[in-house]
């Protein structure tokens, strides 16, 4: 229960000096398709602190799923280092969860039999197992749903229970691989305000990758802009095209004015152009 051990106030800036959970190292991982090398990753160097919420955000294809999968031990890298809590990512482990944008639970079984196929094996004795999964529901607001089946569940219910059941395992890290994607406006804004809960009842370090530059500053601590390393004529161009801090207490307002100008500024980042001023001295 190492997250548990960590609960302390919400500050969103994690002090500088905490603990390390993640360190990639000049991390590259390219592809060989037909006989030629594609770069994906590269010069990747990212320390995520512990209980700290970074999203990665960046166009399709530059790499954010591969991301991921390196640090689930999913993939491997083709160079540099990726550790967590200061040991190699070697093969997939319990230290860390995935949630995926589409819910893949298994139809065949409740709500509840899901989030318990994500307990760890540690975890034992039918009544504490029984206990941790009704707790797992409550958290994610699924108590009445338990014996439901997925095909009976609404899209965000169904993504509330995969979420409940990567927390599960009680993960040191939490990777989110666009997880609210395919839900409708309004259910995702619930869903990062549930994750938010979530994170305060449980301060997991937590990589989520969007595509909703809105959704990367409510949530995170520290953006990550990818770029598309095949898009990128400059061959030693690394991956991270900037990281930004995100300033702010959450929850934060939606609305707030600095809010908006690191909006305008991660557009930007990614090719899209707005008509927000960055400077704050116009429009006001
Ligand atoms: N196993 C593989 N073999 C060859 N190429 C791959 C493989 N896996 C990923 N790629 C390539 O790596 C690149 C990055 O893929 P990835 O899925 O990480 O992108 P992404 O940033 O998550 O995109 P999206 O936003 O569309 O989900 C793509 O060009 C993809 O075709
Ligand atoms: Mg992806």
């Amino acid at each position: 229960m190492s997250s548990l051990l960590l609960a302390s106030p919400v500050d969103t800036a994690a002090p500088s000096g905490a603990a390390t959970a993640v360190r990639l190292q000049d991390v590259e991982r390219h592809f060989v398709v037909d006989g030629a090398r594609r770069p994906v990753l590269r010069g990747l160097d990212v320390q995520l602190r512990v209980g700290e919420i970074a999203a990665v955000i960046g166009p399709s294809g530059c790499g954010k799923s591969t991301l991921l999968r390196l640090i689930a031990g999913l993939d491997a890298p083709t160079g540099g280092l990726i550790s967590i809590d200061g040991s190699d990512v070697t093969d997939t482990d319990e230290r860390t969860a995935v949630a995926f944008q589409e819910p893949r639970l298994l139809p065949w079984r409740t709500l509840a039999q899901n989030v318990e196929l994500g307990l760890p094996h540690s975890l034992r004795g039918r009544a504490a197992r029984a206990e941790r999964v009704r707790e797992l529901l409550r958290l994610v607001g699924l108590e009445h749903a338990a014996g439901q089946r997925p095909r009976e569940v609404s899209g965000g219910m169904a993504q509330r229970a995969s979420l409940a059941r990567a927390l599960a395992r009680n993960p040191d890290v939490l990777l989110l691989d666009e997880p609210f994607g395919a839900l409708d406006a309004l259910t995702r804004l619930r869903m990062q305000d549930l994750l938010l809960d979530i994170h305060a009842a449980e301060p997991t370090t937590i990589l989520l990758v969007t595509h909703d530059v809105e959704e990367a500053l409510y949530l995170a601590d520290r953006v990550l802009l990818l770029r598309s390393l095949t898009a990128d004529p400059d061959q030693e161009a690394v991956s991270i095209a900037r990281t930004i801090d995100v300033p702010g207490i959450r929850p934060r307002d939606r609305a707030d004015r600095g809010i908006a100008d690191l909006r305008a500024e991660l557009l930007e980042g990614l090719g899209v152009h707005t008509h927000h001023s960055t400077r704050p001295s116009e429009n006001r």
